[in-house]
This record gives C-alpha cells, sequence and structure tokens, in this order.
C-alpha cells in the first residue's frame, strides 16, 4: 500500500518530469519545424529526419501525461494536502492550469493539418467574439499575414518559461530522492516507442466529424448551446478563478464544493459530446 506521502511525491515529480522531457523533446523538434509551412514539416519531421517519428511521439505523449499527472497533482493538493499560499505564488502555480492547457491546444494547432487549421479558427471566432475588445486582443494571438507564428511563439517559448518560472517557484528542492522520476521517464519512453500518434490529414482536405483533443471536448459540446464567448472564454475563466480564489478565503470549503461539482459537469460534457459525435 502506498502512503499518502508517496502518492504526493509520485504525483508531483511525474507531473515535473513528464513537463521537463515535453520542453526537451519540443525543443528538438523545432530545429526542423518551420511555421511558415507546419503541415510539410511535421511530415518531413516524421518520415524523413532520422528518429523524427519517435521524437514526435515523445512529445505527444509526455505532454499528455503532463496534463493528466498536472490534474491529479492539482486534486492532490486541492482535497488531501491543502494549505495556504502567499497570493503571489498561489496566482503564478494555478496559471499554470490554464497556460498548460493553452500550450496543448496551440501544439495541436502547429501541426498545421486540418485538425490544426479548424483549432486556429475555432481561436480565432473565440477571441472574435469577446464583445468590445475582441478585434483589439486577435493581433495579439493570431498575426493575419503568418497565421501560425503567434501561437508557434506562445508554445515554443512564452509559456514553456512561465511554466518553468511558476515550477521553480513553488518546489522545495529540485532533485528528488526518490526514484519516480526515473519510472516515469522510463514508461513514457516505452509508450512513445510502442504507440503511434494519431493520423493527421492535409490542411486543404474535405472536412469530416473533426474532435478537437480530449481536454477540449466539454467546450466543443458548450458550444452547441452556448455562444463562442460563454462557452471559449467565460465557462473556462470561472474554473481558473474558482481555483485561485481558494487561499482568498477564510473558509475554502463551499468554493471547493463548487468547483468539484462544475469538474462533474465539465466530465459530463465530455462524455455527451463522445456519445453524440
Ligand atoms: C507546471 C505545473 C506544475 C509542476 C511541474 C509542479 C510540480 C510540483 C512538484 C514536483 C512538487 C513537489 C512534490 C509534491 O509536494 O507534490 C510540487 C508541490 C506542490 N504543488 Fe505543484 N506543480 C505544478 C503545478 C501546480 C498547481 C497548478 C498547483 C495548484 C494546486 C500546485 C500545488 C502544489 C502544492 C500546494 C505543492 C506543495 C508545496 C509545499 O509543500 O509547500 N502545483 N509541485
Ligand atoms: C510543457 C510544454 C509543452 C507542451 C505541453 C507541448 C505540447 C504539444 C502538443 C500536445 C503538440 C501536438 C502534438 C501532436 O498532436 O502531434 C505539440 C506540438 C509541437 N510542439 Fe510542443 N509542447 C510543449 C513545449 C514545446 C517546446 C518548448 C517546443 C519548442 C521549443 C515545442 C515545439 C512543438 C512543435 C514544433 C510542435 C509541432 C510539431 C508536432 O506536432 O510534432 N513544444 N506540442
Amino acid at each position: 500500500m502506498l502512503k499518502k506521502e508517496e502518492i504526493r511525491a509520485f504525483l508531483g515529480e511525474t507531473c515535473l518530469a513528464m513537463m521537463v522531457i515535453s520542453v526537451l523533446s519540443g525543443t528538438i523538434i523545432t530545429f526542423h519545424y518551420d511555421y511558415h509551412m507546419p503541415y510539410k514539416t511535421t511530415q518531413f519531421i516524421t518520415y524523413a529526419v532520422p528518429f523524427g517519428w519517435f521524437l514526435r511521439r515523445l512529445h505527444y505523449w509526455s505532454s499528455e501525461f503532463f496534463l493528466i499527472f498536472l490534474i491529479l497533482h492539482t486534486f492532490w493538493h486541492l482535497y488531501f494536502d491543502y494549505k495556504k499560499h502567499s497570493f503571489f505564488t498561489w496566482l503564478i502555480v494555478t496559471l499554470s492550469v490554464p497556460a498548460t492547457l493553452f500550450v496543448m491546444f496551440t501544439g495541436f494547432i502547429l501541426k498545421g493539418d486540418l485538425e490544426g487549421l479548424s483549432a486556429l479558427l475555432i481561436m480565432k471566432n473565440t477571441l472574435l467574439s469577446i464583445p468590445f475588445f475582441g478585434s483589439y486582443i486577435i493581433p495579439f494571438f493570431i498575426n493575419t499575414q503568418d497565421k501560425y507564428y503567434l501561437p508557434f511563439l506562445y508554445h515554443c517559448f512564452i509559456i514553456p518559461l512561465f511554466l518553468l518560472f511558476s515550477t521553480f517557484i513553488h518546489l522545495k528542492r529540485i532533485f528528488s530522492k526518490s526514484l519516480y522520476t526515473l519510472y516515469s521517464c522510463v514508461l513514457c519512453l516505452l509508450v512513445a516507442i510502442f504507440f503511434p500518434l494519431f493520423p493527421s490529414f492535409p490542411p486543404f482536405s474535405t472536412a469530416q466529424a473533426l474532435k478537437g483533443p480530449w481536454f477540449f471536448w466539454g467546450i466543443q459540446e458548450a458550444y452547441e448551446f452556448l455562444s463562442p464567448f460563454m462557452a471559449g472564454i467565460v465557462m473556462p475563466f470561472v474554473f481558473f478563478f474558482l481555483l485561485f480564489s481558494l487561499p482568498l478565503l477564510k473558509d475554502e470549503k463551499p468554493i471547493r464544493f463548487i468547483f468539484s461539482v462544475s469538474v462533474f459537469v465539465y466530465c459530463l460534457l465530455s462524455i455527451y459530446f463522445i456519445i453524440v459525435t
């Protein structure tokens, strides 16, 4: 039986290890990537660069594990090991959740395939739906001449640097004493060797029923009955606000309850989306 302390170390350290693998593999991939021709270069990396297929798989799987362990790590500290942190630390650390979702989403865009292009259009329409400010915000995320340039900049530099910073400010020690980091790295390497990426279709191919990344399914379903602004901006903001507001309150139990209910409803929406598509 694993003790509480061990589970805590396992979740936190695996989350960190996966983030580091993701940043390292992404950095190597980028030497061969060109955001002017994203689809062509990702295909080139997969089929022509030596071990390119492996690096892409490693980047993909480490990122998926990073997000899963980040969610588990966040829940663990929220429900089993909650202690108040300073306003600044908590703000930066909780911001790493939406930042990770954004880096995953922009990674999806950077593939430049049919799904990536649709994700870019969804991002554009969602930002445009922000009342009054939409058209002023767009230039901060999408450059009309080079549409993949800004997602590339956020994905490869700005957000990873922020994630490293947010991790650094809440860690007590950098190197772990346990073997969890080693175990999780070996497991991730094995998964990357044996499990391929999902097939991608050229951006000019005919549209088919497109599913976004799994963490986006709930929002995709919400788009069916809410406006893009409510589903794509307000809903994620409420999640983040609930998480962030915890240490500001004397009694965090009611907010924790509302947060749990929101997560539960989001999971139901995601399951419903999968059933109906
Ligand atoms: C970039 C994402 C993150 C990484 C890589 C990361 C990594 C880690 C690691 C390795 C530890 C030490 C092991 C442990 O105590 O669990 C830790 C501690 C902790 N993490 Fe994170 N974490 C991240 C995001 C978050 C988020 C979003 C929260 C919000 C709930 C959070 C809350 C905590 C807390 C409360 C501790 C204990 C700190 C202490 O003992 O003072 N972390 N984190
Ligand atoms: C924690 C940080 C990161 C996460 C979570 C992440 C996540 C992702 C994801 C999910 C994809 C889509 C993969 C696919 O579906 O095939 C992707 C693609 C990509 N990422 Fe990252 N990434 C991170 C950091 C980086 C960094 C630091 C770089 C470069 C310096 C980078 C470069 C790329 C490139 C060029 C692509 C498109 C090519 C491809 O799909 O293989 N990433 N990323």
